[in-house]
């Protein structure tokens, strides 16, 4: 059985944590990203990991770069939808293109990189699909209406995904990380910042490490019945129930 996954956005941040991890767990992996190719560059350098260029938000690039994938690796058998994006800025301040790029990039890429792979997952009867949402598609934040619409959005297409293909041996599940130490949190204003690290009970930011280690859990033969499940992975920031 082929063993290659797709990470999108998976040269930087919590995705280059998961692109990392599944490959030291025997992974085939193939990285997404969307600019940076310098960094992409740096990333295959340093881990020997593929690297794939395209838009998440693009359906018709989305098509052609899982194609790309399978030609040189093989079938998606894990598919990690991590890319996202912040365009942070008060609601009553906020243009509509700092909705639509958050809402393409974080929610519609839920549609165009599950649909070119879950017709294969369902005809080979197995699969893994997993989602990086966030703690504030859960609890709400302040500058993020965009942000948190989105990520909230991925909670639901999680759920209802699950269940469709739960009897062709496919899961679906997501994860909701608090704040992780990455550059997307590092762009958060000091001051700001420093008032939400109070609010973490664990009293410091996630690592990008600690969510990669429950990704490749999921991903793995022994999460077969967790299908469907909403994680929170942010030191007691905020216990949801779902
Ligand atoms: N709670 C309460 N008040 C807040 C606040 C908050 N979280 N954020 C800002 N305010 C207040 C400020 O204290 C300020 O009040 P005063 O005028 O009385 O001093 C007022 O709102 C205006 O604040 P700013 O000067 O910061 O206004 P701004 O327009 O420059 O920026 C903002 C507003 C964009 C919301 C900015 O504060 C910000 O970026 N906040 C962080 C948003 C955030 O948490 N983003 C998460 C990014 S990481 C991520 O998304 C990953 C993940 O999944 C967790």
């Amino acid at each position: 059985m082929s063993n290659t996954a797709i990470v999108t956005g998976g040269t930087r941040g919590i995705g280059a944590a998961i692109s990392i991890a599944l490959k030291e767990k025997g992974y085939d992996v193939a990285a997404t990203y969307a600019g940076n190719s310098q960094k992409a560059e740096e990333f295959t350098n340093q881990t020997s990991i593929k690297t794939f260029k395209w838009d998440v938000s693009d359906p018709e690039a989305c098509v052609a770069g899982v194609q790309a994938v399978e030609a040189e690796l093989g079938a998606v058998e894990v598919l990690v939808n991590n890319a996202g994006i912040t365009r942070d800025g008060w609601f009553h301040k906020m243009d509509y293109e700092q909705w639509s790029q958050v809402i393409r990039t974080n929610l519609d890429s839920m549609f165009t990189m599950s649909r070119p792979v879950v017709e294969s997952m369902r005809a080979r009867g197995s699969g893994r699909i997993i989602n990086i949402s966030s703690i504030n598609g859960q609890k709400g934040q302040i500058g993020q209406t965009n942000y948190s619409a989105a990520k909230a959005g991925v909670i639901g297409f999680t759920k209802a995904l699950a269940q469709e293909n739960a009897r062709k041996g496919i899961t679906v599940n997501c994860i909701c990380p608090g704040y992780i130490n990455t550059d997307m949190v590092a762009a958060v204003p000091e001051k700001v910042l420093e008032s939400i690290i109070g609010q973490i009970p664990v009293g410091r930011l996630g690592k990008a490490e600690e969510i990669a280690s429950l990704v490749t859990y999921l991903a793995s033969k022994e999460a077969a019945f967790m299908t469907g499940a909403v994680m929170t992975m942010n030191g007691a920031q905020y216990i949801a129930n779902g």
